[in-house]
């Protein structure tokens, strides 16, 4: 009888993922599938970065670079971040990682353990609570609330914080909710961190470039009494439209930065090399792109939140940024796993239930506008015919 680690047999799949199986099993039988399940843009990385990677395909490097990435990427990330939030980054606080999920998943094998308690957002993105469970250590949820837009407050999560917590991760903007929480709730929970020198943070920032009218993000960065135990997670997939690159970065306290190297190097030695050139392309170039993914995220949004309270028992929050809008469709009389099912099954759209993000997303759905405006249009329609 084999005898596998608990800590790993426990971890569960990525709802996303099974949502985007099934979708497809069902459009390889000819089925009009839309698929506004899975979190991806859906544009082509602009032609600088492609030709960069092109280029280091054909004249190299072709060799391991240093775990931690090659130095002109490290201090291009680092000028990078430096001149957007206006505090000081150096190349040696930067870790290159492949894909973003890394960062937190490094952070929780380093903070977790036996005893050991990690806060985590519910609803939030689903690979959190399993990085904390596979690291050994007791995921604490806490709650993100749809009358605080999807933010949450921030005494109640400090009131969850024991002699055990080691490390709490945030999520602004948010994965499933496309919450942007309130720069007094962020300042709040920095002053209250304050107090509790032994609790690291992680902010994961991956969509802090996509944010629209009416929010204000507020970078973790933003408090230099907190930063020797921060950990920024940030990455290429979703501001460069390059998930499938596998490209990641975080910014770690320097003295975490060679416990993270080691990782590393038992894991994976360092990040495609390709990728590392073309994410250096990216982080150098021109800018003009992205701000229109942006403006194009922005424009959909509309769409799509319009369109949901235009369905019946439908409620839908503006959300403030990322490429998400998570409905609450208690109204409808159904639940929203079941609901789920029945919009792909029967009118082939795909959604994900909301309880894939944990106990507090009951009731709700997450739909990705990741996808073209006529997509979204159809989807909608198909949606209303479907709850009459
Ligand atoms: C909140 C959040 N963090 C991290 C990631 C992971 O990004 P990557 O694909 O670069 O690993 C995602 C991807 O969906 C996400 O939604």
């Amino acid at each position: 009888m084999l005898k596998l680690n608990p800590n790993i047999t426990v971890i569960e799949e990525e709802g996303a993922f099974a949502v985007l199986d099934r979708a497809l099993a069902l459009k390889a039988k000819g089925a009009p599938v839309i698929n506004l399940g899975i979190g991806q843009p859906d544009f082509s990385p602009p032609r600088h970065i492609l030709e960069a990677a092109e280029k280091a395909v054909r004249d190299g490097p072709h060799g391991y670079t240093t775990p931690i990435g090659i130095l002109p990427l490290r201090e291009a990330v680092a000028a990078h971040i430096a001149g957007r939030f206006k505090v000081p980054v150096s190349a040696d606080e930067v870790v290159i990682v492949p894909g973003g999920k890394v960062t937190f998943y490094f952070a929780c094998l380093l903070f977790g353990g036996p005893g050991a308690e990690i806060l985590y957002p519910d609803p939030g993105f689903p690979p959190y609570r399993e990085a904390i469970r596979s690291g050994g250590a007791k995921g604490v949820p806490y709650p993100i609330r749809e009358e605080k837009d999807f933010g949450f407050d921030a005494d109640e999560v400090l009131s969850l914080i024991t002699p055990q917590t080691r490390l709490i991760m945030i999520n602004s903007p948010a994965n499933p909710t496309g919450g942007v929480v309130d720069a007094k709730e962020i300042e709040k929970l920095a002053q209250g961190l304050a107090k509790h020198p032994n609790v690291a943070i992680l902010s994961d920032e991956i969509y802090s470039h996509l944010v629209f009218a009416g929010a204000k993000f507020t970078s973790f960065l933003s408090f230099p009494e907190l930063r020797d135990r921060t950990i920024i997670l940030d990455g290429w997939s979703k501001t460069f439209a390059m998930t499938g690159w596998r490209l990641g970065f975080g910014i770690w306290p320097k003295a975490l930065v060679d416990h993270v190297r080691k990782l590393i190097t038992v894991d994976h030695s360092c990040v495609n090399v390709a990728a590392q050139m073309a994410g250096l392309a990216a982080m150098t170039g021109p800018m003009d792109e992205i701000e229109g993914f942006r403006k194009s995220f922005e424009k959909r949004r509309g769409i799509v939140v319009d369109g949901l309270n235009a369905l019946k028992g439908v409620s839908c929050r503006m959300p403030g940024g990322a490429f998400y809008a998570f409905p609450n469709v208690k109204g409808t009389g159904r639940n929203s796993r079941d609901l789920a099912r029945e919009l792909l099954n029967e009118a082939h759209v795909a959604l994900i239930p909301g309880e894939s993000f944990g106990d507090n997303g009951a009731g709700y759905l997450r739909l990705s506008y990741a996808a073209s405006e006529a997509e979204l249009k159809e989807a909608l329609a198909r949606m209303k015919s479907f709850l009459g």
